[in-house]
């Protein structure tokens, strides 16, 4: 059974249609990337996924349908998102932060227990725990907004480009992390990224985005096989 399976997905803002009819699917386990130019409709699918803006055609996530289900609801069934821009509150404090990301758990439920083990996993973050997320740098921001979108104890993580003004050192150490996270715990990510190169090594498949369709779908090595595709994403 998939994780999350997408089927004629349609959506947009007002009478602005963006998704045109989107197929998708993260199967259990799988690290899977989205690729696509700027306006392509990449966060739309990530909004749309998340409940956050209307949207028609069929969402399931483990063979149920949440296509009408409100974010608060998607959340508590196991998907979490990391917006672009990462959207932590900067005026809290880093632990502050990781507990605002466990909110739909039950009080004290391992919640202390499972900051910790981010902590371990992020250990730039164990140093500046009573910082302000504001005052942390652009690479530990990122990792703050995955940390704290792990609070949620999600299945399927949803990660929106978060390479986006990093170097590529930390960039790298991102996806590091990205990637034990998926062989190791076996978490299920659909990623988002512009960096086609570091982010298919990572990569079980590729769906590539084009003006709200999917145009093309495979592996790493499938669509790195192909010349139009490597010159039009991959740059070389
Ligand atoms: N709130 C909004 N209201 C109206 N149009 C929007 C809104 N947000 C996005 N759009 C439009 O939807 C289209 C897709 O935007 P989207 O943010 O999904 O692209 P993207 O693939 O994530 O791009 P980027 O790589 O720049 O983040 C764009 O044409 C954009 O102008
Ligand atoms: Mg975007």
């Amino acid at each position: 059974m998939s994780m999350l399976k997408i089927e004629g997905l349609t959506a947009g803002y007002g009478p602005v249609s963006v998704l045109h009819g989107l197929d998708l699917e993260v199967g259990e386990g799988e690290l899977v990337v989205m690729l696509g130019a700027n306006g392509a409709g990449k966060t739309t699918t990530m909004r749309a996924i998340s409940g956050l803006i209307g949207r028609q055609g069929t969402i399931e996530m483990e063979g149920v349908n949440i296509t009408k289900w409100s974010p608060d609801h998607i959340v508590r069934a196991g998907i979490a998102q990391v917006p672009q821009g990462r959207g932590t509150f900067p005026e809290l404090s880093v632990e502050d932060n990781l507990l605002a990301g466990a909110y739909v758990r039950h009080k004290g439920e391992g919640v202390r227990d499972d900051m910790e083990r981010w902590f371990d996993v992020f250990p730039r973050l164990a140093e500046r725990r009573a910082q302000k997320a504001g005052s942390l740098s652009g690479g530990e921001q990122q990792m703050l907004a995955i940390a704290r979108a792990l609070m949620s104890r999600p299945k399927l993580l949803l990660c929106d480009e978060p390479s986006l003004g990093l170097a590529p050192l930390i960039t790298q150490e991102l996806f590091d992390v990205l990637g034990r996270l998926n062989t190791e715990e076996g978490l299920s990510v659909l990623l988002v990224e512009q960096n086609a190169n570091l982010a298919m090594h990572i990569a079980s498949r590729v769906y590539l985005l084009e003006t709200g369709r999917i145009v093309a779908s495979g592996t790493s090595a499938e669509l790195s096989a192909d010349d139009s595709i490597r010159k039009a994403y991959l740059g070389f």
